[in-house]
């Protein structure tokens, strides 16, 4: 296992979709200094997913990012799936790889959801021991990252910050911060979303998620398919300000824009975090 240090920042990347492939290898090659590749899409061991990955590899430094692992759940690990990431790992050689801090199912049913834990210590205790047996089964240290949620448990014993920053020590894991995540909660839950970026261990944070969500009036949905905010884009200077300049990248699943929209929010994420740095050392 390499040391526990996060990765050196990548730059300013996006979420590689199909619907891009052809820019990003052609006309717009360079445009963005790496990709985050959904995990999921790229598992069988042919074909044109598969193809195309190997070809922007190639040219980008690449992230596989997954939605299965359900890393929260009381089901046995998927071995297969386990057995499928680390061999597309081994293929890409990803920067890293990492997943979500949640559950997707359990008693064999896929709720197809990110849903989220309860901060208990009871789950820390379970969680942290599946982390060390996937980090074994993969080689690699994982990253996790912080969901939103609409729901929360009646009994817990700590904050999401908190269970965050317990997680990632005892699990000796990183964490992909997506400040997008952190403000839907926020405004669902009704806590500070400054306070939770203090509670998160600076030294564990790997990678930042951008994205944009959907205002429902009294509480918000985490779409991914409108521009990021501009609550959010406030809350990513802070969040530069405390973690410091990181692999960054935007994420956009549904009504996906041409490339050059999402390369145009991609340049204020670089405005930002270099009015962010200067801030900082400013202070
Ligand atoms: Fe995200």
């Amino acid at each position: 296992m390499p040391t526990s240090s996060p990765h050196p920042s990548l730059g300013f990347g996006l979420g590689v979709r199909p619907t891009h492939y052809d820019a990003l290898l052609g006309e717009r090659r360079g445009s963005v200094s790496w990709l985050e590749a959904l995990t999921e899409n790229y598992l069988l061991p042919g074909g044109k997913p598969l193809h195309y990955l190997e070809r922007l590899r190639a040219d980008y430094p690449i992230v596989l990012h997954g939605v299965s692992l359900s890393i929260g759940s009381t089901d046995p690990l998927n071995e297969t799936y386990l057995r499928e990431v680390k061999a597309l790992a081994d293929r890409v050689e990803p920067a890293w790889v990492s997943d979500h801090l949640c559950w997707t199912g359990v008693d064999g049913v896929n709720l197809h959801d990110l849903m989220p834990m309860p901060f208990t210590e009871t789950a820390l205790r379970h969680v942290v021991s599946r982390i060390a047996a996937v980090q074994e089964r993969l080689g690699r240290r994982l990253v996790l990252e912080n969901v939103s949620s609409y729901v929360s448990f009646s009994r817990c014993d700590m904050t999401e910050w908190e269970f965050l920053r317990e997680i990632a020590e005892r699990a000796d894991c990183h964490l992909l911060l997506d400040v997008n995540n952190v403000y839907v909660s926020s405004v669902n839950h009704g806590f500070d979303p400054l306070a939770y970026l203090r509670g998160i261990p600076v030294e564990r944070v790997q990678q930042f998620h951008l994205a944009g969500h959907r205002n429902m009036g009294n509480y918000l949905i985490d779409t991914h398919d409108e521009p990021v905010c501009e609550a959010v884009w406030q809350l990513f200077h802070a969040a530069v300000e405390r973690f410091g300049a990181l692999s960054t990248m935007i994420e956009r699943d549904d009504n996906i824009p041409e490339l050059d929209e999402l390369l145009a929010e991609l340049d204020r994420a670089r405005d930002i975090t270099t009015s962010a740095q200067r801030a900082k050392s400013a202070a």
